[in-house]
């Protein structure tokens, strides 16, 4: 198989809110697929950026009283921290406010002027008198010109529907400072793309090329026209100032238009990359890579237009290569609606994580659900608890949890060897004969993640019915069947193995950890040629493994509850979460600072990331919950004095902080490995857990 050279792009991410499940449909599609062909050894390079420049993100800061280069500096922050949470694994997440995207913005421009593609005149636009700005068009409310709803956009009605320009609306305010806007003339920049070079190069691209998938070609068909109908118009690249963006060169106090720079942040952000890691920019930008190496934008459909017009003419005429293919996906839904704030299905990706939901129960099921086309997809709570639990738990992750007890225990932690294996390699090639993975990985390879889930499930579906049937639990009892036992349990593991291939680019969180368990080399995609038998992807003859660890909890319907409740909640100003809400507003006595001490007698207090795996009451403890933490690599239990602030339910799968190598205590009521963190605790209830940002795991060492 020969190496390929993929460049893949996820859409830029608003620098002025937070990333929510919405969302993740992209980031999690794009980080499956770039991962599924890193693990078949081609060169991938995923890059991303927060998309930077606007009046929203001009106005947000102005708004928090810091410049917009303090907000898209946090915000680069939290958004890089939630994706890493996610597992979505960039190979550069970067910002389209950077000298090289500046530098490519010009460039292309500049490019573009040449060619004659770019074009000035007047336009008579909504004004702020107050402010001093042009308003887009959501910056403008009045009553709606078809219906008379008051409070509408300037671009759109949200009562009937109707779309309408900003100068129609019936008694116009400024969203901004309330002034009623009066209209005002200014010199704008457009690209030409009504020109002939343009439309007859798009008619070819992105109508008869096999860039864009089925559906989306023919909205292309539509928007462009047949050849002699002028149907595109040119496109408004510039703003005026006050504008947080990059000033157009030659033309002060002009900016270019966020989505001019936009998907040059691409670029950009590539080119970051190639600096830090030495990688050729060229061979993937220059029009005689277009044969050598791939370029894919993953992106929603809403924005396909500005990717599948704008994009490639821009490409094109600045004599730089275009997308190998677009792939657009289609809007998520929650229990069938659209996401929605007031119902708590506006769930953001930091709410989810700090809930202590598993970032990869929302991959498995996303993928469950993903296809090759643009149509929707819906998460449905109750369907995602049943076939996470289902699927994942009960056909997966019990096969191992079912199997590896007796591997320890009875046969020193070693698969089965000799005759044993043999017969093991006989029953999996007799099971699984004709068995290939080529489905599963064409299935991956186009994007239909639901076809290779059904796939991989149905292999596991067949590896429980070979368990169940040689049932170990039972073979167990029989000292005299010793081997038979050693059998079925190693089948057993070496089926989890041979599973867990195809998993990985969905679960590369738990595939680690499976990888350690397994004590095996890090995964890649099997190559099995058609005269291979199945069993020689097995592990060895007599591999020792480790002990089982816990590999994934089911999810309960109450972490469910409770995340809904977090995401309503959250519109109002109380904070999810805090126990006992009353006790913020209490003025309480500062105690002094203690003591100076040394670095080093700091870094003797081994602080870890835990996860709350459970909690409990503890019979006749006043004061005592007992909780269950697990440390990435083991579980300990700690008796905690936190009864009077929390009630365990609502402990149950957050993260929090403990002491990880404090002397182990021996209490009334048991062992006490280890302290949680928490301030507070003068007067009753008025104690608080300390929680890390999103994106930490279990285990990790806090400094
Ligand atoms: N900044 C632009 C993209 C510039 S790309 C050069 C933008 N940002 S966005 O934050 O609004 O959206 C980022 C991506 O997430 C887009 O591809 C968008 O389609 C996708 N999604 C945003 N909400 C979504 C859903 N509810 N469902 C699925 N995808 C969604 O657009
Ligand atoms: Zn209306």
């Amino acid at each position: 198989m020969s190496k390929r050279k993929i460049l893949v792009t996820s859409a830029l991410p608003y620098a002025n809110g937070s990333i929510h499940l919405g969302h993740l449909v992209e980031y999690i599609q794009t980080d499956i697929w770039v991962r599924f062909q890193k693990m078949r050894g081609h060169t991938v390079h995923y890059v991303c950026a927060d998309d930077t420049h606007g009046t929203p993100i001009m106005l947000r800061a102005e708004k928090e009283g810091i410049t917009p280069e303090a907000l898209i500096a946090r915000v680069h922050a939290e958004h890089f921290g939630d994706f890493t949470g996610f597992h979505i694994q960039f190979d550069n997440y970067y910002s389209t406010h950077s000298p090289e995207t500046r530098h490519f913005s010009e460039d292309i421009y500049g490019k573009l002027k040449i060619a004659g593609l770019i074009g000035i005149r007047g336009i008579e636009q909504l004004y702020d008198p107050i402010k001093n700005m042009f308003l887009p068009d959501r910056f403008v409310k009045g009553e709606c010109p078809k219906c008379g709803a008051k409070d509408q956009y300037g671009d759109s009605c949200e009562v009937c529907g109707a779309a309408y320009a900003p100068t129609e609306l019936k008694n116009p305010y400024s969203a901004v400072s309330g002034a009623k806007p009066i209209s005002k003339s200014s010199e704008h920049y457009f690209f030409s793309l009504s020109d002939v070079r343009c439309a007859d190069f798009l008619r070819q691209w992105a109508c008869e090329g096999d860039h864009l998938q089925p559906e989306a070609a023919n909205k292309m068909r539509e928007w462009v026209g047949e050849a002699g109908e002028n149907k595109l118009s040119d496109w408004d690249i510039s703003r005026d100032a006050p504008y947080f963006g990059f000033e157009i060169p030659g033309a002060p106090g002009k900016y270019f238009y966020v989505w001019l720079d936009a998907p040059i942040g691409y670029m950009g952000s590539f080119k970051n990359l190639c600096e830090r890691e030495n990688i050729v920019f060229d061979e993937f930008w220059q029009p005689q890579s277009q044969s050598s190496t791939e370029l894919y934008h993953f992106i929603g459909k809403d924005i396909l237009y500005f990717h599948a017009l704008f994009w490639p003419a821009m490409l094109k005429n600045a004599g730089y290569r275009t997308p190998t293919k677009i792939f657009a996906h289609g809007f998520l839904t929650v229990n069938g609606e659209k996401m929605s704030k007031s119902r708590g299905t506006f769930i953001t990706a930091e709410s989810y994580l700090k809930q202590g939901l598993n970032p990869e129960w929302l991959r498995y099921y996303y993928a469950a659900k993903l296809n090759s086309t643009l149509e929707d997809i819906d998460l449905n709570l109750d369907d995602f608890i049943a076939r996470v639990n289902s699927d994942l738990i009960g056909k997966f992750i019990n096969i191992a949890s079912r199997c590896a007890g007796f591997i320890t225990k009875r046969f020193d932690g070693r698969l089965a060897a000799g005759e044993q294996y043999q017969a093991l390699q006989a029953m999996v090639d007799e099971h699984f004969l004709g068995w290939r993975p080529d489905a599963i990985e064409q299935a991956f390879e186009e994007r239909e993640f639901s076809a290779a889930i059904r796939q991989i499930m149905k292999f596991a579906d067949e590896a429980n019915e070979m368990i169940h049937h040689l049932a170990p639990w039972e073979i167990a009892r029989n000292p005299e069947r010793t081997d038979d036992l050693h059998r079925a349990c190693s089948l057993g593991i070496q089926l989890f193995y041979l599973l867990a291939r195809y998993l990985k680019p969905i679960l590369p969180g738990t595939v680690q950890q499976i990888e350690i368990f397994l004590n095996c080399e890090s995964l890649t995609w099997p190559q099995l040629r058609a005269d291979q038998p199945v069993s020689s992807l097995l592990l060895p003859a007599g591999h020792a493994i480790n002990a089982y660890q816990h590999l994934m909890m089911r999810i309960d319907t109450k972490q469910i509850d409770a995340l809904i409740a977090a995401n309503t909640q959250s519109l109002s100003a109380v904070p999810p979460q805090s126990p006992v809400r009353h006790a913020e507003k209490q003025q309480h006595a500062i105690a002094p600072v203690a003591e100076t001490i040394s670095i080093d007698d700091f870094s003797k207090i081994d602080l870890r990331v835990a996860k709350i795996v459970n909690a409990e009451h503890v019979p006749g403890a006043e004061k005592l919950l007992k909780l269950t933490l697990d440390i990435g690599n083991e579980q300990r239990t700690v008796f905690a004095g936190i009864k009077s602030a929390y009630d365990p339910e609502q402990l149950k799968g957050r993260l929090t902080v403990m002491v990880a190598n404090l002397a182990p205590r021996q209490m009334k009521f048991g062992l006490s490995e280890g302290m949680v963190l928490a301030a507070g605790g003068g007067n009753p209830g008025e104690l608080f857990i300390l929680s890390p940002d999103s994106g930490a795991q279990p285990g990790m060492r806090v400094k």
